[in-house]
């Protein structure tokens, strides 16, 4: 006779996610970001922690208000967000709904720049490391299911598809963060999100929604692809 964990879908899980924008230091006082609000990253901690599970939630800067019975490890850069990911390894999901920068400065000036009347300085840029590919390209301590977010302005579905094969990641939800998306005031800052579902086997539209109710149906597909933790 199988026995089964007691409690929420996810109880006896772990589930890690990332929310919100990356800071990337210039110098002392300044850096580069993006309007990436947290809304979303943090949605999906507060419903895999209503479905019972472990949470770890890896945030760059936000303004919101921690997510009731989550595990917060809040980071500043991409390099820390990586580094805060991989020490909270092992997981059983791993969802990166940070908008992570892609860029950061190639040398972070130890004092703060100044104009001395000069021209203004170049600022050089090297890439940030993936964090959603590093951890899905992981031979030893992948997590089952590995879940990224594409930000596009077009081609969305096509863009995201070959995004997700790209990164090695289970599934993709794609937004459109264009202007002309529909969602009144944009994806970035705002309650409501509508996405595209992309698994290997095909791409879903799911219908606007609040980012709460975006986050519980993409809790729902992770409790019916686990299945039921046996004990
Ligand atoms: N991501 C990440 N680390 C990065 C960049 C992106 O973990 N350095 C993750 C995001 O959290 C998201 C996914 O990768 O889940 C896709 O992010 P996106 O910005 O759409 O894709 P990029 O690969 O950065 O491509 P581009 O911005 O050029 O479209
Ligand atoms: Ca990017």
């Amino acid at each position: 006779e199988r026995m089964l964990a007691a409690g929420g879908p996810l109880t006896g899980r772990h589930v890690l996610v990332t929310s919100g924008p990356t800071h990337e230091p210039i110098d002392p006082v300044r850096y580069i970001a993006n309007r990436s609000s947290g809304k979303q990253g943090h949605a999906i901690a507060a419903a895999a922690a209503r479905a019972g599970a472990r949470v770890t939630l890896v945030s760059g800067p936000v303004t919101l208000p921690d997510p009731p019975d989550v595990d917060m490890r809040r980071v500043e850069s991409a390099r820390d967000m990586l580094a805060a990911v991989e020490a909270a390894l092992p997981a059983d999901v791993a969802i990166f709904a940070a908008a992570v920068a892609d860029w950061r400065a190639a040398d972070e000036a130890p004092e703060k720049m100044k104009k001395d009347g000069n021209a203004p300085p170049p600022l050089a840029l090297t890439e940030n490391p993936d964090i959603l590919a590093t951890i899905a390209h992981r031979t030893g301590g992948r997590p089952r299911l590995v879940i990224g977010f594409a930000a596009e302005t077009q081609n969305v579905v096509a863009y995201a598809q070959a995004k997700r094969a790209r990164k090695g990641c289970d599934w993709i939800l794609a937004n459109d963060v264009s202007a002309q998306s529909g969602i009144p005031g944009g994806v970035m800052g705002g309650d409501t999100n509508e996405v595209h579902f992309l698994t290997a086997e095909g791409a879903e539209a799911w219908p606007p929604a609040s980012k709460t109710e975006v986050a519980e149906q993409l809790i729902a597909r992770i409790v019916a692809a686990l299945g039921p933790l046996e004990i």
